[in-house]
């Protein structure tokens, strides 16, 4: 392909024993036997199948994924988003894929850097509509991103799962045999303050070599960072952060929570680099 042109993933049908290309129609995507997805009116293409999910609204809550747009909208989430696109080394000609992209906050940061086709795939409704109303430059999906990845083979030249889902052989297989694979994990001292103080635990939980032998032998670490900031957060962004980063609070946390009125809190996340191996 020219280098000048941008890459297009193939999206594949997610029936099960299909997977077929999926070839756009006026407002739906349709596959050679006849199963066809509906693009959704903020944009979306919903592919998921009702075998692969386990409730009627899997994934992130509407208030979850408002919380974490919230959030990061006041700017908490700056100094990641500086690390991840200084990570990936993409150009306007590659196509990138998100799993389990959110809100989309940091894919569509990664579009916009490098001008390249973006994918960000979330099994949240709430989630990807969100995203889709925001940025429709770049392809939403719902799917299940732990069972089949719906895109061809070899379609990304970077994957990003960014505190989100670890599906190494799919992941292998939509990548680029030379593409790259980022993984941020939240790091140990991530939160502490808050976890200390409204969930009574200080727990300090490397969550790195776990994945680094997940992703191994498809992948091999490239490089490590720790992107660490301490951040000065009033009642509602801890509010946001703890809404978005935990299920539900019990009621003698969200006691101690709303006794908070500000808090220093640190801010701390693991990036891992892989190369696919040869
Ligand atoms: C901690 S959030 C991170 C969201 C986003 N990457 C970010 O950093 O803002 C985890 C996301 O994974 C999604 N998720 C959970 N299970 C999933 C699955 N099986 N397939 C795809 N997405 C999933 C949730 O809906 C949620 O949006
Ligand atoms: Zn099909």
């Amino acid at each position: 392909m020219p280098a000048t042109l941008t890459a297009v993933a193939t999206f594949l049908c997610t029936v099960r024993d299909c997977h077929l290309p999926l070839v756009g129609e006026e407002r739906r995507l349709v596959c050679a036997r006849g199963h066809s997805y509906d693009v959704a009116r903020s944009g979306y293409i919903n592919l998921l199948q009702p075998q692969d999910r386990r409730s009627s609204k899997p994934g992130d809550t509407a208030a979850a994924v408002a919380a974490r747009r919230r959030f990061l909208d006041r700017g908490f989430g700056a100094p990641l988003v500086e690390a991840i696109v200084e990570a990936l080394p993409l150009t306007a000609a590659d196509a990138v894929l998100d799993a389990g992209c959110g809100e989309g906050h940091h894919l569509a940061a990664i579009r916009d850097r490098f001008g390249c086709a973006a994918y960000g795939v979330d099994i949240s409704v709430a989630a990807i509509d969100a995203a889709a109303r925001r940025h429709p430059q770049v392809e939403w999906i719902v799917a299940n991103a732990d069972r089949f990845v719906p895109f061809a083979d070899s379609s990304f030249h970077a994957v990003c799962s960014i505190t989100a889902r670890m599906n190494p052989p799919e992941f292998r297989r939509v990548l680029n045999d030379d593409g790259t694979l980022l993984v941020v994990l939240p790091a140990p001292d991530d939160l502490l303050e808050l976890r200390e103080g409204i969930l009574g635990e200080r727990v300090m939980r490397d969550r790195t070599a776990h994945a680094i032998t997940e992703f191994s032998p498809l992948f091999s670490l490239r490089n490590r960072e720790r992107i660490s900031t301490v951040a000065h957060l009033d009642h509602g962004a801890i509010e946001d952060v703890m809404t978005s980063s935990y299920r539900a609070l019990r009621h003698s946390e969200r006691a101690r929570m709303e006794a908070v009125s500000e808090l220093k809190v640190t801010l701390s996340r693991d990036l891992l680099l892989f190369r696919c191996s040869e």
